[in-house]
């Protein structure tokens, strides 16, 4: 056994092919992956989705556990729920294909994966990487120290600047892993920084290292993101950094800061205001954000695909149902098109509507934005940045934020990534995200601050229905 797992320490294939079997054998680039672990302390991996990244860790999750008897792996990631539905789920999958035998010596659990023989020496487990568990992050220590980072683009800075402590270690190992989305932030500067990057063993691999990826996959993702010389396709395809200035409107980082900020509380008396993105009848969902100034207190409401009239009603009923002090100083209705009619309807039924134009021109600041929809997605962006904001633990709606990237037009005003392009390398539209930024057109706030609320809330022809 002792000879076997030496075998196993000093050689990763042998080791994935004995384990897990010959069809889970690591590929080329995850082998030198590896091979650039064993011989580094400090190791970024950058590459195209889908070709393997977050199963080269998990298999050097059960390699770690395997091979070392006093080691700690620690998992992080842009959030709990990230880990578990990726890489944690990867685990739990390769330790069913532990042949018997082997597989008693070791548990899997939701949370934990460890040695039974020795449960607080040899383990591995995960958590979200926030500022809030800085505490963890700082006290991590082990003779052998694996950290991983998934996904790590969308990790904050400050993690990483204490995710450093554990170099005091024997054999400490930082490894962080990513499709390289961003021009900022740690993990560019682990391949982009003159003197940081000096310090990685790096890795790049392309969406074409998947053995499986046959040429006319590979046009056919080609097309998806918008053809080879997009930056869609630098990032998804090609693995590498976009080129330019296009970075995302709204900062990973500070959605995920809100996902996770449980003590923020709208002040008692700041208004409430909902967001209402009709679909067309089509392809898109019809969703009804609520924000109440600092809080977005529930998940979006998602109705689906109703038609006008259909919609107008189920509004009209959610704001029937709501308690009095609970309801909307206005709702917000992109009446562009479709959305007209949603909106005519609500005004008619007598509900606080305001009918927002997102395809024209912008309500303050022309010299910035040349469309209401570039201002909306800014004022969301700037309420996100300044932070003491909470949203719900919604993996979509967290997704959805982050999708459009910004650019600049000619004449210097920004210009959001538009719903068609959006859909065309995501194959699915924002809706809820541009619910959420619908709010930001009340004028009842005064933005995400300032508001002083100091005469009582004037709603056109309630009388109706108290
Ligand atoms: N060595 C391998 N053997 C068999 N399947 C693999 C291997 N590496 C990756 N895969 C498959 O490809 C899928 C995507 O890999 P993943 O690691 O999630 O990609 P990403 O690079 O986006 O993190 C995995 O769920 C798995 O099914
Ligand atoms: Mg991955």
């Amino acid at each position: 056994m002792q000879k076997l797992l030496a075998a196993f320490r000093n050689d990763p294939q042998f080791f994935a092919t004995t384990i897990f079997g010959g069809q889970n054998a690591l590929r080329p680039k995850q082998l030198e992956f590896f091979e650039k672990f064993i011989a580094n302390d400090h190791i970024t991996f950058k590459g195209g989705v889908g070709f393997g990244k977050t199963r080269v860790m998990a298999i050097l999750v059960w390699w770690a556990l395997f091979c070392f008897n006093d080691v700690k792996v620690n998992i992080f990631g842009p959030s709990e729920k990230q880990i578990q539905d990726n890489l944690w789920n990867e685990v739990g999958m390769l330790y069913n294909l532990i042949p018997k035998a082997l597989a008693e010596e070791f548990e899997y659990t939701p949370s934990r994966a460890y040695r039974i023989s020795s449960r607080n020496e040899c383990f591995a487990t995960y958590s979200a990487a926030n500022k809030d568990n800085l505490g963890t992050v700082r006290g991590i220590h082990a003779t052998n120290n694996f950290v991983l980072v998934d996904e790590a683009a969308d990790v904050p800075n400050v993690v990483f600047m204490n995710l450093e402590n554990i170099m005091s270690d024997v054999n400490p190992k930082l490894v962080v892993v990513s499709n390289p989305a961003y021009t900022s932030g740690f993990f560019y500067d682990t391949w982009e920084h003159k003197d940081i990057s000096k310090a990685w063993a790096k890795v790049h691999g392309r969406m074409s290292d998947n053995p499986n990826m046959t040429p006319s996959k590979l046009a056919a993702f080609t097309a998806l993101y918008g053809g080879a010389g997009t930056n869609q396709y630098r990032v998804m395809v090609e693995g590498e950094f976009p080129i330019g200035s296009t970075s995302g409107v709204i900062p990973t980082s500070a959605v995920i800061e809100a996902m996770n900020n449980e003590d923020a509380v709208a002040p008692a008396d700041s208004p409430i205001i909902w967001g209402l993105d009709p679909n067309g009848g089509g392809k898109d969902r019809s969703i009804l954000v609520k924000r109440h100034d600092n809080v977005v207190p529930e998940k979006p409401i998602d109705f689906g695909n109703l038609d006008a009239v259909q919609l107008a009603q189920a509004v009209y009923d959610e704001w029937r149902v709501t308690p009095i002090q609970q309801r909307p100083v206005e709702i917000c209705v992109d009446a562009n098109g479709p959305g007209y009619g949603v909106y005519t309807m609500l005004f008619n039924m007598g509900v606080p509507v305001r009918k927002v134009m997102a395809q024209s021109s912008p309500t303050r600041d022309p010299q910035l934005y040349s469309r209401m929809r570039d201002q909306l997605w800014w004022m969301c962006r700037e309420w996100f940045i300044e932070g003491g904001v909470s949203i719900p633990n919604d993996p979509d709606l967290q997704q959805e934020l982050t999708l459009p990237f910004y650019d600049y037009e000619n004449g210097g005003k920004i210009k959001v990534e538009s719903k068609p392009e959006i859909r065309k390398r995501n194959k699915k539209s924002p809706d809820l995200a541009d619910a959420l930024c619908l709010t930001f057109a009340s004028t009842k706030t005064g933005g995400a601050k300032g508001w002083a609320w100091s005469k009582p809330i004037d709603y056109p022809g309630l009388g109706i229905y108290e």
